[in-house]
């Protein structure tokens, strides 16, 4: 589906270049996909660094959450299970830093300016996990919001974000099956398992709507995302297919959405949902969410606590390095 296009100017940083310019043009248009190495403007460039890197910082600070209960989960299949979910996250930031640095963002820049509190993620990981139900729905919750979220961004214009996309959204279906299983078992399990899960269900669901970003009218990035063929879909569309989704899987774990004012719209062929606290958004956004300080205090520690890996890292690659070089001059 390609999206009219607003002629897009290059902004400073970026040599204008007319020809550039209009391949780049064509190629959106055509919906087809821009590589590496194509010229692009600067304001793509920026709004793609912008989205993957806080997109990659969400996989990374996203495992804190869950690895909070690896030690305390309820059966050694269950341990084992988690934290493969938990490594697969970190191995989708991984892809994502990867893909920001073929834009010319070195990770370590964006690594710092995350422990430096510069940089956003998403604001759903910023919920504390109360109890083991929460694993079930921060699972079946938040990983079905990512996988709504992110199965269009296969389609992403740019090339390496659709491509680590798909590997990511592969795993991401795993991790809401995980997630919809647990909550399922706690469900048909004791009165005080089934609550257990219902509560946590009341707590995420609101937070996992948010995820999506602020309503339409209030998206500053929306409009040119789409119409450079970033994003697919408005927050509000895919926040709305979200809640129609719930609804169903809700029924079968016999639990309940927090939210009498679900609705299926005939008129607009939309779901409805009750009204979120966007205050509460704003609060997380500005780093005041009942858990930021905490995850990024965990964050720098473990970059600290890693200094010796990496430098380790960048020994043996200059060692290869010169090795290779040697042997060059003797061949
Ligand atoms: N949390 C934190 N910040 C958010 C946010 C959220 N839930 N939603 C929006 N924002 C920020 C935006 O980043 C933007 O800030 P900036 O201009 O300073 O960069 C501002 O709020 C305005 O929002 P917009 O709607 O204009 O921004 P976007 O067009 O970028 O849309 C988005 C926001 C829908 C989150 C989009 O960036 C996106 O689809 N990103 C890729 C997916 C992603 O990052 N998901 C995060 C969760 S990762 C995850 O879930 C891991 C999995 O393992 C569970």
């Amino acid at each position: 589906m390609a999206h009219k296009l607003e002629p897009v100017s290059s902004t400073a940083g970026e040599p204008a270049d007319d020809a550039g310019q209009a391949a780049f043009d064509r190629i959106i248009a055509a919906d087809s996909r821009i590589e590496p190495r194509d010229w692009m403007p600067a304001a793509y460039r920026k709004t793609l660094v912008r989205q993957i890197s806080q997109h990659a910082h969400s996989e990374i600070v996203g495992m804190q959450p869950e690895a909070n209960w690896i030690s305390r989960a309820p059966s050694l299949k269950r341990k084992a299970i988690l934290m493969a979910k938990v490594q697969d996250e970190a191995g989708h930031g991984l892809y994502l830093y990867s893909a920001a640095e073929t834009l010319g963002t070195p990770r370590q820049q964006l690594t710092e300016d995350l422990i430096a509190g510069k940089a956003r993620y998403s604001s759903i990981f910023n919920y504390p996990t109360r109890s083991w139900a929460d694993v079930g729905a921060i699972g079946w919750l938040v990983d079905g919001a990512a996988i709504c979220n992110q199965v269009p961004l296969c389609r992403a214009s740019y090339g390496p974000y659709g491509r680590a996309m798909v590997r990511i959204c592969k795993e991401e279906s795993f991790h809401q099956r995980q997630g919809f299983e647990i909550l399922l078992e706690l469900a048909q399990g004791t009165p005080e398992q089934k609550q257990m899960a219902q509560d946590a269900v009341n707590r995420w669901y609101a937070p996992a709507l948010m995820m999506f970003g602020p309503p339409d009218d209030d998206s500053p990035n929306s409009k040119q995302s789409m119409a450079w063929n970033i994003k697919r879909f408005s927050n509000d569309e895919l926040r709305q297919r979200f809640v129609g989704m719930m609804v169903e899987q809700v029924e079968v774990l016999g639990l309940t959405l927090p939210d009498d004012q679900v609705r299926f719209d005939e008129e607009s062929q939309k779901w409805e949902h009750g009204p979120l606290d966007w205050d509460e958004f704003k609060e997380v956004l500005a780093g005041r969410g009942p858990c930021n300080a905490q995850r990024l205090e965990r964050r720098r520690e473990a970059h600290e606590d890693g200094a010796w890996v990496r430098e380790a890292a960048a020994a043996y690659a200059l060692r290869q390095r010169n090795a290779q070089e040697q042997n060059e001059e003797v061949a």
